[in-house]
This record gives C-alpha cells, structure tokens and sequence, in this order.
C-alpha cells in the first residue's frame, strides 16, 4: 500500500523524484523518503507525514545525483516515523518497497544473530541487510538481488539502487505492481504508470515473479525462474497532468460533483440508447450457460456488488454467491469449472480481491472484472474486463467508481437477461431508459446538497448513527456508513431495517440519528414501520425518500431529504450521492483530513 518509484536519469533527478511521489500518494501517505548517488554514493532524505515534509528537507539539504529511487508510506510494519520510512539502506544498497515481507521475523532474527544491526522497525529493512551480505561475499548487484529474492515470501514490489553503480537500477515485482518507464537515454521504475507519466508515456508491466536490471540505455527482464525473458512496452493512457482539484476544496467534492458525466461516459459504453438496448463486448463465455456466479470484492465495491446481486438474480435469474474477497480468498469454496467469477475494485490492485481472482482463475472459472484502473494487475489478469469510465479516482474514500461500478453492473444484469431470454425487449427498454435518466437525476440529487450541508452540521457533533435500507437500499445504508466513518470517524453502522428488531433496536435513544434510505418502492411500507419504531423509542429519523415516500410517511423527523422520483430499479445509484454528501460536510465541518483520511489508503496493495 505504497507506492515507490525509479529514476535513472540524465539531469538532477531529486525534484523528479518527488513529483512522481505525488503522483503515488494515494497509495500511501505516512511518511515519505528518497535516496540518490551523489558522485557514486549514497545520500538519503526521509520525513515523517505528507510529502510537503519531505519537501521541505530538500529544500534545507538539497539532494544532488542523476539517479535515485523514492517512497510514499502506508505504514504495514512498524509506526509512521523517520526512522522507519523508506527507502531503507545499508552503506552498499538502498531499497524503496511497497507491500508485506511475511517472513521478514525469521530473516530478521537470523541476521542479527549475524550482528547486523537494524535501526527500523520495519519488514523492509531486511532487505538491504540481505543484499548487503551477498555484496560482501562477491556477487554482483545482479546476482545478490536473485539469491535474496528467492528467501523473500509475501507480496511487494522492490526498487535497489547500489553505492558506486551510478548506471545501475534493479526492480523486482512480486504480487505489487511495477512498471518500467521507457525514456530518451533514461529508465524509469514506478508503482504505477500514473507515476511515470510526467516522464513517459512508453512503459513494460512487469509479470508475477519478474525482476529487471535498468542502465539508461538497456533492461533486462528475468523471469521468476531468473531467466532473461521479453515484455513489450505499451503506451500508457496515464495522463500527464497530475489530477487537480478545480475548484472544489477536496478532490472527494469534486469526484461527487463529476457523478453525472463519468456515470455517462460508463452508460455510453454498455447502452445503445437510440436501441434502448444493453451491448456489451465479445464475451468468453456464453450467459446461457451461466446460472450462477461468484461476485467479490472489499470495502465500497463490496456494497456495489451486493445491490448488484439484486440486479443479476432477479434481472437474469443469475443465483449469485457473494463475499468479501478477505472472507472468499480463505474459504475454499467449491466452483464448478465453466462457471462465472466477476471482480469488482476501482484500483484493480487490491491484494485480497486480486487473490480471490487467482483462486477462480485456478478453479476453472470464466474472470470478468469490473476495474477504473485499466492498466491495473486485476484487469491484466481477467479474461474479460469492463472499464468503469470514472476517470482517476484521488479521494480516499470511494464515490464516482461506485456510482460508475452500478451503472456498469445494472448494464450487464439488463445484457444477461436478455442473453438468458429471460427478460423481455420492453422489459430492456424499460431498464436502459431508466439508466438513461441517471446522470440527469445524479445533478436533481446534487442540488439538494444545501440542505444536507445543513444536516451535516447536526450529524458532525453526534458520535453514533445508525444507516437502515431494504432490499437495494440496505447495501446503500452499509455504503453510507461507510462513508462516514472513514472521513469523519463518527462510529456508523448500516443495517437492514429488518433486522432492526432482532438486537439494534436497543441502541435506540434520542442521542443516535437512524438514516432510513427509503425511496417508494414495493418496501416502501415496511420501511415505514421501522420508522415508527424508532420514532417510538425517542430515535430521531433522517429519511431519504421521495416525494411520494415523504407524503406518505407523514412523520415527524430530524430531516426528510426528498430525492428526485425514479425507477426504483436505479434508485441505488442516485442514492448514492445523499449519502456520499452528508459524510463529506461532516468530515468538513469537524475538519478532517476528507481526501486523505487517518490509518487509510487509496489502494489496499497488502492483506
Ligand atoms: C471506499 O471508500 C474505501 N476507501 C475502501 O473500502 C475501498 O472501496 C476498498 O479498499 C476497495 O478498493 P478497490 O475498489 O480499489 O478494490
């Protein structure tokens, strides 16, 4: 859950260096630092918190050398200090990583039992002791980082740069992404291509396993077997402008605010509006002989992919098993070879989805991801992917993909029972004008955003609220709390009002807001009576609904947002936004850190 970079270059290369670490600071912001070869030797630069400290420690000891490598930090071992950000050295070799070594005790325990001493508490740093003590012994950077690969076991992507070899850049990828920039008589390493972009735009993607050696005029691949292999380079659609906030405050309140076109751009990829019909691209398999799928994910992907289970059983009378990739990758569930698995992850890298992908792959399934990141390792390794068209997602906590995610999703549940002949062509007229209305109905949803800036006001001085939702409301109700928690850390927990009765109602007492999403739909009624519920127990009410919803429940409460009214079959995606602006202007009004929020990363890159 970092992200590192490296850059073999022909000009100062420090002020490179960082600016391709902001480019990574999704991944991981705790701490940063950076090493160069200045006239051949080592000189490093670290900093706890943003990257603007490390910055400013440039700024007092300037970091000269035309070669070095960085790191951004997300803390996996080891507190968010100086002394344990990256990269970590030794007098011979300097290693940035990003990732877990999970038998770094073991090695750690036998190299100080061979009086190395550690000055991090970190899983990185016995690598550079491990290099270290094959330079000793008479390899070549070559042939140290080979040895010392094969005693490494866990998930992460390495970058070493070496003490007198100013012509030399060794990158390792295992279970992290890594990339190879291709320059005008210079090298470049990053986690990403979003990285590399400022510097290139022709990268190579390294393999499972792959470790290559960079000068400015060559590279050399190694497969995980260590033999010299071939991988083409690619032009990266990166873009090479760093993504910038416009006008908005936070890079979450602008990707709210894009809702409306980058849900278009999606719709416009999987419908044919003038045919009202779904299209999708040539597919590995065929619908028909799928009755049932697998759907895994994490965190906010996960609730998408629970409304999406909705969708597919009863648009496609597909049965739909689904489990958060950290429970699935574990559980050993029996697949029938043939059968369907779909992925879902804005940055298609996230380490338990990507194992539970690895998984089906092993188990004979068809892979179909649903990725924003294109370039992403799940989208590279699934057999057919389905881009979410949201455009680069910088807010830590999730909102456009999630929105681009559904309106994917209901696409394919529509294109699958059409395939499986059992939804009818009115049936598919109905569901693609429906998704037609959603990027106008996404902008009705975003004007009512005074009102719930007011709301936010109370929400952002209590310290528990429950979410309530039925049927596709009540993944939007686990979303919502969600939401709140990871940017405004008030305790939220989202429920299906059903259950209200079956142990949360004795939570209930004037202190904690019940958000009940309930647009009038065939649950509407029941919804209703949890309401009544809650409000006989003194619990204040904020209900999201709709006109009719808002007549009809008649009741007094904290707030009644009233949404646009809409087919209730999209009513999850448009629901989205009441929710994704309520945690935002508490976050704000408490003054949180909304974009970069404490203990969280962008990409989930380790278990
Ligand atoms: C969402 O707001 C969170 N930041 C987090 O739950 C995220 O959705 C999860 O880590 C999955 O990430 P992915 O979509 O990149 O796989």
């Amino acid at each position: 859950m970092c992200g590192i970079v490296g850059i073999l270059g022909t000009r100062p290369v420090a002020a490179h260096l960082i600016d391709a670490m902001k480019r990574l600071e999704y991944r991981g912001y705790d701490s940063a630092g950076l090493a160069t070869l200045e006239d051949g030797h080592l000189a490093r630069r670290r900093a706890e918190g943003k990257l603007k400290n490390l910055e400013a420690k440039l700024e007092a000891g300037p970091l000269a050398g035309t070669i070095g490598i960085g790191q951004t930090r997300w803390a996996t071992h080891g507190a968010p200090t100086e002394a344990n950000a990256h990269p970590h050295a030794t007098p011979l070799v300097a290693v940035a990583h990003n990732g877990i070594i999970e038998n770094f005790r073991q090695l750690k325990d036998e190299l100080i039992a061979a009086g190395r001493v550690f000055s991090s508490q970190t899983d990185t740093e016995v690598v550079p002791h491990l290099v270290t003590i094959e330079l000793e012994a008479g390899a070549s950077p070559q042939e140290a980082v080979a040895r010392v690969l094969k005693r490494l076991t866990g998930a992460f992507a390495l970058a070493f740069l070496f003490e007198g070899f100013p012509d030399l850049l060794i990158g390792a990828r295992k279970g992290s992404p890594l990339a190879v920039g291709h320059g005008q008589g210079e090298m470049f390493l990053g986690s990403d291509a979003q990285a590399l972009a400022p510097f290139t735009d022709r990268v190579t993607y390294l393999e499972e396993g792959d470790w290559v050696e960079l000068t400015r005029s060559s590279i050399i691949v190694h497969d995980v077997s260590g033999k010299e292999v071939k991988r083409a380079a690619v032009i990266s659609q990166a873009s090479a402008f760093l993504v910038d906030k416009g006008n908005y405050r936070h890079f979450m309140a602008k990707e709210i605010h894009e809702q409306p076109d980058v849900t278009g751009h999606t719709l416009a990829r999987y419908l044919d509006l003038a045919a009202a019909s779904a299209r999708l691209p040539e597919l590995p398999f065929d619908w028909a002989t799928i009755d049932r799928m697998v759907i895994t994910a994490c965190g906010t992907a996960y609730y998408a992919g629970l409304v999406a289970k909705y969708w597919f059983e009863r648009l496609a009378r597909i049965a739909v098993d689904i489990d958060v990739a950290s429970e699935f990758r574990y559980r050993e569930a029996p697949l029938s070879p043939g059968g369907l698995a779909l992925f879902i992850s804005q940055s298609g890298e996230t380490a338990d989805t990507l194992a539970s992908l690895r998984y089906c792959k092993e188990h004979g399934q068809h892979i179909a991801a649903i990725v924003n990141v294109t370039t992403s390792t799940i989208a590279r390794e699934a057999d057919v992917v389905f881009p979410t068209l949201a455009g680069p997602e910088i807010g830590v906590a999730s909102t456009k993909a999630f929105t681009c995610q559904l309106s994917a999703l209901l696409s394919l549940a529509v294109a699958a029972g059409r395939a499986r002949g059992v939804l009818s062509a009115a049936q598919e007229r109905a569901a693609v004008d429906a998704l037609a209305e959603v990027p106008r109905l996404l902008v009705e949803a975003l004007r009512l955003e005074p009102q719930i800036e007011r709301l936010a006001r109370s929400i952002a001085k209590v310290k528990d609220v429950l979410y309530l939702g039925r049927s596709t409301s009540y993944p939007l109700a686990l979303e919502g709390a969600l939401k709140l928690k990871e940017i405004s850390y008030i305790h939220a927990e989202g429920y299906a009002a059903g259950e209200l009765k079956h142990g949360p109602i004795a939570l209930i007492d004037e202190t904690m807001p019940v958000v009940v999403i309930a647009p009038h739909d065939e649950v509407f009624e029941k919804s209703v009576s949890n309401m009544q519920e809650v409000a006989a127990r003194g619990g204040r009410i904020v209900l999201i609904t709709d006109a009719q919803g808002a007549e009809t429940a008649a009741m007094e409460t904290m707030a009644t947002i009233v949404m646009p009214t809409m087919p209730s079959l999209i009513a999850p995606i448009v629901y989205a936004v009441p929710v994704q602006l309520l945690a935002y202007h508490a976050a704000v009004q408490i003054g949180t850190d909304v974009d970069q929020p404490r203990n969280l990363a962008k990409s989930v890159t380790v278990e």
